[in-house]
């Protein structure tokens, strides 16, 4: 999918101050705080263009950006829903059902992991503990987490996105 690539002059001055906290010739130690200064700016997602366009700003090969965009799930390399859902998978939360949660809501929304729904608000994806274990099962939505979650909770927040209730940050 084509991605519409601007690195704004507000976007520029923010990699610029993510840069002068690393030596002028270590600028790949930014790559995370760049990726997600960049991503926050284009739509929550990193074409392959606009990792390129990353490796430019950082020196690198473009495949180091992609090393790295690949490995940890909270970089999105497709567009997403409004509303990204993310299961965590790991042990505690799937021995309490964490991952028959999700595939309860994959159903629900009618979508496999990593689609979005046609109306563009819903995303589910699976992800790796979220370090509140106790908690589980959990998912995280923005910045926020939601906890103990059951069918009926999951009901409820779903509907509560729909009429834009849910505060994501
Ligand atoms: S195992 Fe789910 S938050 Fe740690």
């Amino acid at each position: 999918m084509k991605q519409e690539i601007n690195i704004t002059p507000e976007l520029q001055a923010r990699i610029d101050e993510l840069l002068s906290h690393y030596p002028a010739d270590k600028k790949k130690s930014a790559m995370l705080p760049v990726l997600h200064a960049v991503q926050d700016a284009h739509n929550d997602w990193l074409s392959v263009e606009l990792m390129d366009k990353v490796a430019e700003i950082l020196e690198v090969k473009p495949i180091e950006v992609y090393e790295v965009v690949t490995f940890y799930t909270m970089f999105n390399q497709k567009p997403k829903g409004k509303y990204m859902l993310e299961f965590c998978r790991t042990s505690c939360c799937a021995i309490r059902k964490g991952e028959e949660l999700m595939e309860y809501t994959c159903k629900k929304l009618g979508v496999k992991e990593g689609e979005v729904t046609p109306d563009g608000l819903f995303s589910v994806v699976g992800v790796e503990c979220l370090g509140a274990c106790g908690f589980g099962p959990m998912l995280q939505l923005g910045d926020y987490y939601h906890e103990f979650l059951t069918e009926e909770k999951i009901d409820a927040l779903i509907e509560d996105c729909r009429q834009g209730k849910v505060k994501l940050h």
